[in-house]
Formats: structure tokens, C-alpha cells, sequence
């Protein structure tokens, strides 16, 4: 069963600047004073979960307790089809220089991987981004929204609209990347659609229809 959540103050479980806008803009017309765990100052739980799930309840369950207020965090990432679905939860992890994230080189490395098992075809490049929402109330409680959005990888990279690895993905129905998208067009959704595009997006419906009473 799951329980209303009244607008007040809610904070964000993220550092991560690409998902605190996207999911500010669709908190928005909701009324709730957001607060993000980034500019709270509080520190970035380590993840060691081996499910989209796991790593958002640690998040979620690390704010919530920092601040005793209601806590929602995203954990999310890219399942690569024939990369039997690497880099999925080390998503960000193959970002990682030891001096600061590199995109452009986490890229490259799923692009290098595609071509040594010679996927040059759209349908050997398939590709799902996932998202998980984990509401953390002040009791402990923790509920879960999943959110996916399948499509392919193209190369080269194109686009500089959004984040992470947008521009090397094409969602089914569309020929440009996330990359080239406006967040409005990414999310694909406002209060009241039936559909939604991105992973994102997808999985915030599920909680807006739970918990936000969203129809
Ligand atoms: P984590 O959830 O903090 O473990 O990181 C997820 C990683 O997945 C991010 O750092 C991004 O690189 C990537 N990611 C998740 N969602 C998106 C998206 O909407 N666009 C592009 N990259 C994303």
C-alpha cells in the first residue's frame, strides 16, 4: 500500500547535477520545496548494491536519515543488449578517471566494446536506460518506481542537451539522440499524459500516480 505524500519539504538524494534538473522540472507543478542532498552538503553514500534498487534505497535511506524528511533518489544507468547488460549499475563507475567523471570516455569504451563483437547493425546495438525512484519516508519505509526506456547507441556522440550518455542513445520512435532533446521533450510527459519517454520520466509517473495522486 502505498501512502500520499502531502507537498512540504522533500529532498533529493542526488550530487548528480544532470538528474537534480530533470527531476526538479518534474516535481515542479507539484508545489513541494525541493532540497538536494548536493547543496545540503551531505555526503555521497557509497553504492555497493548489485540492483538499480539497492543502490536507491541506500541513497534515499542515507538523506532521509541525515535529515528526517521525506527522501527521493534516482539510481539509474545504461543496459547495453550485448554487453549482456553492462555497464547497467557501474553506469557512472565507467566514468571514472580518479580525477572526476569522463563521459566522453565511458562513451568510447561501450562504442569499443560494440565494435569488437562487430554490432554495427541498429538491432546489435540494442539498449534499455533504466531508473529506479526510491521514496524514503521518516519511519524507514521505502517505496520503488522503475522506470525504462529501450532504444540503440549510435556513433559518434550527438547532441549537448542533456547528460551522461545521451548523445550515443536513440529512443525507439524517434531518430535523434536524448542528447538532442529539450528536457521537456526528453521527459515526453507533463501531469495527466498517458505516456512518457525517458526511463526518468517513466518511473516519476509511477510515483506520481502512487504518491501525487496524478491520474
Ligand atoms: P548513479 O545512478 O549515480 O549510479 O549514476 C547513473 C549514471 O547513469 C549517471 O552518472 C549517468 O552517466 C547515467 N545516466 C542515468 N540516467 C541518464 C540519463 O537520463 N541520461 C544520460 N545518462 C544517464
Amino acid at each position: 500500500m502505498t501512502r500520499r505524500l502531502e507537498p512540504g519539504r522533500l529532498v533529493l538524494a542526488t550530487h548528480n547535477d544532470g538528474k537534480l534538473r530533470e527531476i526538479r522540472g518534474l516535481i515542479g507543478p507539484f508545489g513541494f520545496d525541493v532540497l538536494s542532498a548536493g547543496e545540503l552538503g551531505l555526503p555521497e553514500p557509497e553504492e555497493h548494491g548489485t540492483t538499480f534498487e539497492e543502490n536507491a534505497r541506500t541513497k534515499a535511506m542515507a538523506a532521509m536519515q541525515a535529515t528526517g524528511l521525506p527522501a527521493l533518489a534516482d539510481d539509474s544507468g545504461i543496459c547495453v543488449d550485448a554487453l549482456e547488460g553492462a555497464p547497467g549499475v557501474h553506469t557512472a563507475d565507467w566514468a571514472e578517471t580518479g580525477n572526476g567523471r569522463d563521459f566522453m570516455m565511458a562513451m568510447r569504451t561501450v562504442e569499443e566494446r560494440l565494435r569488437a563483437l562487430g554490432a554495427t547493425d541498429p538491432a546489435e546495438r540494442r539498449a534499455a536506460f533504466v531508473a529506479v525512484l526510491c521514496l524514503a519516508w521518516p519511519d524507514g519505509h521505502c517505496e520503488f518506481f522503475r522506470g525504462e526506456a529501450p532504444g540503440h547507441l549510435i556513433w559518434p556522440p550527438r547532441g549537448d542537451l542533456g547528460f551522461g550518455y545521451d548523445p550515443v542513445f536513440v529512443p525507439d520512435g524517434h531518430d535523434r539522440t536524448f542528447g538532442e532533446m529539450s528536457a521537456a521533450e526528453k521527459h515526453g510527459w507533463t501531469p495527466g499524459d498517458a505516456e512518457a519517454l525517458s526511463h526518468r520520466a517513466r518511473a516519476f509517473k509511477l510515483f506520481a500516480h502512487d504518491c501525487l495522486g496524478v491520474t
